[in-house]
């Protein structure tokens, strides 16, 4: 099956073409147009630029992407499309175009949760896939970490998951984006936060660690950033060095709690796999440290984990997603699907 796939919830644009059959999983084209420059002025995503951009860049992204894959549309399979979760503005864009292709093209389109993307990205890496069709991987726990997201999944297969639990205010992306800013790095504060973090010490402030001993799978990451801010006005010298250090404990306590929560639901479901997908899976520390200590405290368990290149947001996740549902359910109605598909801005992942 050849699926050509669009993600545009937040500020990236991305296309994909996919080769997916169940043996073998083939990367034909990937194209990823970021905003971040954009939207950096501002300290975060304007939802209206984002879609104004979005609008700007997408068809000539959608040509570059076909030539890349060497695809003439008459070849496509299914058209997968991020109906939500994520900015309104910016989903109503994708959707639209991919509307006006299916229509256009007479194409089955089918609308993907973008958190259902994210939980598929490990297995966008040839090693991985064939991992995806085995009942020796599952189930899965999994953990989505992003700007917008933090929750916890059980899965039993690729297409079949369950929230078990989710951030009750801040999600950790957004957290270390706002910690970024309180020392003035420029937006997204996450991967400037992790480099200062690698030169720190993480012993130097002692941040708490919210909702670490409740026996749910919930999260909280407001009232840590709200830690970090009320410890800022007390050091004497914010130099270099003390920065690094506040970066160094803030991420050791996000990492604390998003690797012990994962490891308890990991053994309370008896998980053959451990999956952390979205943009903070991309932190070193974190996948250091999950690595560690799943081989340390669950030696049987497997951990998958996205390629660098997949932690963000990108359109090849969404094809694969799509992938996943169509082959297990047979859906003649996504035909006319252009008719009726829309975006959901809280799209909510159950089944
Ligand atoms: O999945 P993603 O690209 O977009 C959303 O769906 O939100 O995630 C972006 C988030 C941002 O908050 C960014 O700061 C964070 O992921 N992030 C990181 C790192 N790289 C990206 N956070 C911590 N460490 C990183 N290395
Ligand atoms: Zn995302």
């Amino acid at each position: 099956m050849i699926v050509l796939a669009l993600e545009t919830s937040c500020d990236e644009t991305s296309w994909s073409v996919l080769q997916v059959s169940n043996h073998q999983l083939f990367i034909k084209a990937l194209t990823i147009s970021s905003q971040t420059k954009l939207h950096a002025r501002w300290g975060g995503v304007v939802p209206e630029l984002a879609a104004r951009r979005h609008n700007e860049i997408i068809i000539p992204l959608l040509r570059q992407t076909l030539n890349q894959a060497q695809l003439q549309p008459p070849a496509i399979d299914l058209i997968a499309v991020t109906a939500g979760p994520g900015l309104i503005t910016a989903l109503r864009v994708g959707v639209e175009t991919a509307r006006a292709l299916a229509a256009t093209w007479g194409k089955p389109l089918l609308g993907v949760n973008h958190i259902n993307g994210h939980l598929v990205s490990p297995f966008l890496n040839k090693n991985h896939w064939p991992l995806a069709n085995l009942s020796s991987t599952w189930p899965a726990i999994a953990l989505v970490a992003s700007g917008g997201h933090t929750e916890l999944y059980l899965m039993t297969k690729l297409n079949r998951t369950k929230l078990l639990g989710k951030t009750l205010d801040d999600a950790a992306g957004e957290a270390f984006d706002k910690v970024a800013k309180m020392i003035n790095l420029p937006y997204p504060g996450g991967p400037r936060v992790a480099k200062l973090a690698s030169q720190g010490n993480r012993q130097a402030f002692n941040f708490p660690r919210p909702m670490i001993k409740h026996k749910n799978c919930n999260f909280s990451f407001a009232g840590l950033k709200t830690a970090v801010l009320y410890t800022l006005p007390k050091i004497k010298k914010l130099n270099h060095q003390t920065k690094a250090n506040l970066c160094a404990a803030f991420e050791q306590a996000v990492v604390d709690v998003l690797v012990y929560k994962t490891l308890k639901a990991a053994q309370e479901y008896k998980a053959r796999t451990v999956i952390v997908a979205g943009g903070v899976s991309a932190n070193q520390h974190l996948r250091n440290t999950l690595t560690a200590v799943i081989s340390e405290q669950l030696p049987t368990t497997q951990l998958l984990l996205p390629d660098l290149k997949f932690t963000g947001d990108n359109a090849a996740m969404i094809a694969l997603a799509g992938a996943a549902q169509v082959n297990f359910k047979k859906s003649p109605r996504l035909i006319n699907n252009w008719k009726k598909l829309q975006p959901n801005a809280n799209w909510e992942l159950w089944n």
